[in-house]
């Protein structure tokens, strides 16, 4: 056993993750073979090996993901298709870059299934979870990339209770925002909140949440992964980024699963896809707005009822998806 509780495990051969939307994400990525193809968050490689069969005999596909534990299991998986599959442990707020300094651009379509895996949620180590029976082991950590930054410990020991409340109430919803903030400040002064059991015991003695369906730590502990991981300004330079390599014609696919993800991904391509943005007052257009996009899912996309129950976490899945627009003539 590791020290975690857990039995010692090789990466590659049990990293589990099925990949959410499959079907409709290949439809939505329009793909034909030879198409050069960013997967942003490669995970276990599921989608990116589909892509690649899809893309087949001489489509490439670029692979990140922050998490070397999901590099290493994507290698494996994706090493029968040998030089098509080029990974790097990058985060997709940097694709653009990624992707010319590899000599890719212009590419064909990109891919962001938002979030985290099964396989990080699944590792009490990784801190993802608060589940009763691994929380008093799960340490505070919550890090993609465990290579450096701050855990949600050492965030959780260091920020005043105006950033915590900021955080609970932006980037997770949390009536009680301010109540729980407080409760943190005073509990850490007696001793540190290091475990996800803590972290639960604290939320529980604040009595947020009483009464409600979900356990409120679900939202608390979205919010601090949020935090640590910068999820929602990464998400707004991988759409920038995307923009910028996708070539006239190509599409874009993302598939988040909590409402703050998909409204900005609904609200960028939004507004990308306007060509005029001048006050709704002027009676003439004055500003040469060039629309970047257009949307090609008016609603978002829903798994199947049987991708429901087959699997519980495809729940939350909505896909939207756009298409680049050329730059004007
Ligand atoms: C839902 S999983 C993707 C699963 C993958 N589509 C598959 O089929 O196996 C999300 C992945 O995105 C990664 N990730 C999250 N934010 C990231 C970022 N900003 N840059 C790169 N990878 C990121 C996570 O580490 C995780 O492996």
């Amino acid at each position: 056993m590791g020290a975690s509780g857990e039995a010692p495990h090789t990466v590659s051969s049990n990293f589990k993750h099925e990949p959410v939307l499959l079907v409709e994400s290949l439809d939505q990525l329009a793909l034909s073979p030879g198409a050069v193809v960013v997967d942003g968050t490669v995970g276990g490689g599921g989608h990116a090996a589909a892509i690649l069969e899809r893309t087949a005999p001489t489509g490439h596909l670029i692979g990140l993901d922050r998490d070397a534990d999901a590099l290493e299991a994507a290698r494996t998986r994706l090493a029968p298709f040998a030089e098509r599959a080029h990974l790097a442990q990058e985060s997709f707020r940097d694709l653009a870059r990624v992707v010319r300094d590899l000599d890719f651009a212009p590419v064909d379509g990109v891919l962001l299934d938002l979030g985290v895996s099964s396989h990080q949620l699944d590792r009490a180590a990784r801190g993802f979870r608060f589940g009763a029976e691994t929380a008093a082991d799960t340490p505070l950590d919550m890090r993609m990339d465990t290579s450096g930054g701050e855990t949600a410990a050492e965030l959780v020991a260091r920020a005043t209770v105006e950033q915590l409340e900021e955080w609970f109430r932006a980037y997770g919803e949390l009536p009680g925002a301010r109540r729980l903030a407080r409760a943190i400040v005073a509990a850490r002064d007696e001793r540190p909140i290091a475990t996800a059991a803590n972290l639960v015991d604290v939320i529980e003695r604040a009595g947020i949440g009483r009464g409600r369906r979900h356990h409120p730590a679900t939202l608390v502990f979205q919010a601090l992964r949020i935090a640590v991981n910068d999820e929602l300004e990464a998400l707004e330079r991988g759409l920038e980024g995307a923009a910028q390599i996708l070539r006239p014609g190509g599409r874009l696919v993302v598939i988040a699963y909590h409402s703050l993800e998909d409204r900005i991904v609904k609200h960028r391509l939004r507004e990308g896809a306007r060509s005029c943005t001048c006050p709704p007052a002027q009676p003439v257009c004055t500003c040469d707005t060039v629309p970047v996009w257009r949307v090609v899912t008016r609603r978002p996309v829903r798994p199947a009822t049987d991708e429901e129950r087959a699997n519980p976490r495809a729940r939350s899945a909505r896909l939207r998806a756009a298409l680049r627009l050329p730059e004007a003539a």
